[in-house]
């Protein structure tokens, strides 16, 4: 393991006033956005639009490294440049999600388990050899009358850690995603004890699996209310009471915590982080974002596959990248 290169990496992903973009949705995730706003599922159709993306004119000024699918890693831009290569040349860090998805968890009804241990090193190696500087795991937890189980937390906390030694090993910086889910009626105090209890296992599990902090970046989920909660928690609420648990649970070693936006609004998303980076100063890690949903949403509306709407949708990409590039200073204005 190198230490110093995943260190570098590490920071550069979270440097000031840039973020991440989460391009990594699944072959069924991206068939199930694309439906929504009547896109052709087709492999150009998934090719061209991540080539939009990453091509965005001006991009790389708010964003850091974008997070790639394994089918997007292995394709090539238009003019035939491997994505990884073309996003290197415009300043933007090269990831990829190599989690296999979150899968039932046997006996534990309404619970998920994340896949995509078996033959990871492998796996990585050649992730690495194609360009990678970073990758994803996504562990899932569901906020219910009963749920989540300890048992369901520490599994999916000792996959993270598991996950994230191998990557270090590989010298590619993992990005731990212990995501607590939105779904529900919960409200924000449930969210915080939830969240709290795996934060607290994953970083056991890690400091039991030797990960070193410093060469890891937390993707984390805000403390928040349900979205089918009666009574929902103000900006204010969100951003103290997920600083409140971050800053119990996070080492302060950690590169950095860029978070997801798991369903919030595009604004709402924004709103959060800003108001967590303007009233919280001298936070031990930059605090940051890693959008799919929150930056791509308009984007993929705009372009509905036509051409003709490509360079007005890059524009849309842009603003929402340069306003979350502003709250990851706690600079955005309404
Ligand atoms: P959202 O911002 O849409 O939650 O996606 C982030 C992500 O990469 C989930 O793993």
């Amino acid at each position: 393991m190198n230490i110093a290169e995943l260190q570098a990496t590490a920071r550069a992903m979270v440097a000031r006033g840039k973020g991440l973009l989460a391009m990594d949705e699944s072959s069924p995730t991206i068939a199930k956005r694309f439906k929504k706003v009547g896109i052709e599922d087709t492999v150009d159709n998934r090719r061209t639009y991540r080539e939009l993306l990453v091509s965005t004119p001006g991009l790389g000024s708010f964003i850091s490294g974008a997070i790639l699918y394994d089918e997007t890693i292995r394709q090539s831009t238009s003019d035939g440049t491997p994505f990884p290569k073309y996003m290197a040349d415009r300043g933007i860090i090269p990831g990829i999600k190599v989690d296999k998805g979150a899968k039932n968890l046997a006996g534990f009804p309404g619970e998920k388990v994340t896949e995509g241990l078996d033959a990871l090193r492998e796996r990585l190696i050649e992730y690495k050899g194609m360009g990678a500087r970073f990758a994803k795991w996504r562990a899932v937890i569901t906020i219910g009358p009963d749920i989540p189980t300890p048992t369901c937390i520490d599994s999916n906390a000792h996959a993270l850690a598991r996950y994230a030694a191998l990557c270090q090993e590989a010298s590619l910086v993992p990005i731990v995603e212990p995501e607590v889910l939105i779904d529900g009626s919960h409200t924000l105090e449930r969210c915080y004890d939830v969240s709290l209890q795996t934060l607290r296992a994953v970083f056991r599990e890690l400091a039991g699996h030797r990960v070193a902090f410093e060469g890891m970046v937390l993707k984390a989920s805000m403390v928040i209310s349900g979205l089918e909660a009666p009574k929902r928690a103000g900006v204010e609420e969100v951003a103290d009471a997920t600083l409140r648990c971050l800053l119990n649970t996070v080492p302060a070693t950690v590169a950095g915590v860029a978070f997801l936006s798991g369903g919030q609004g595009n604004e709402e998303a924004t709103a959060h982080l800003n108001a967590m980076n303007a009233r919280h100063k001298n936070l031990p890690w930059p605090l940051t974002f890693s959008y799919s949903r929150a930056l791509q949403q308009p984007v993929m509306e705009h372009w509905r596959a036509n051409p003709a709407n490509a360079a007005a949708a890059q524009k849309l990409l842009y603003h929402r990248a340069r306003m979350n590039g502003a709250a990851a200073t706690g600079s955005y204005n309404v």
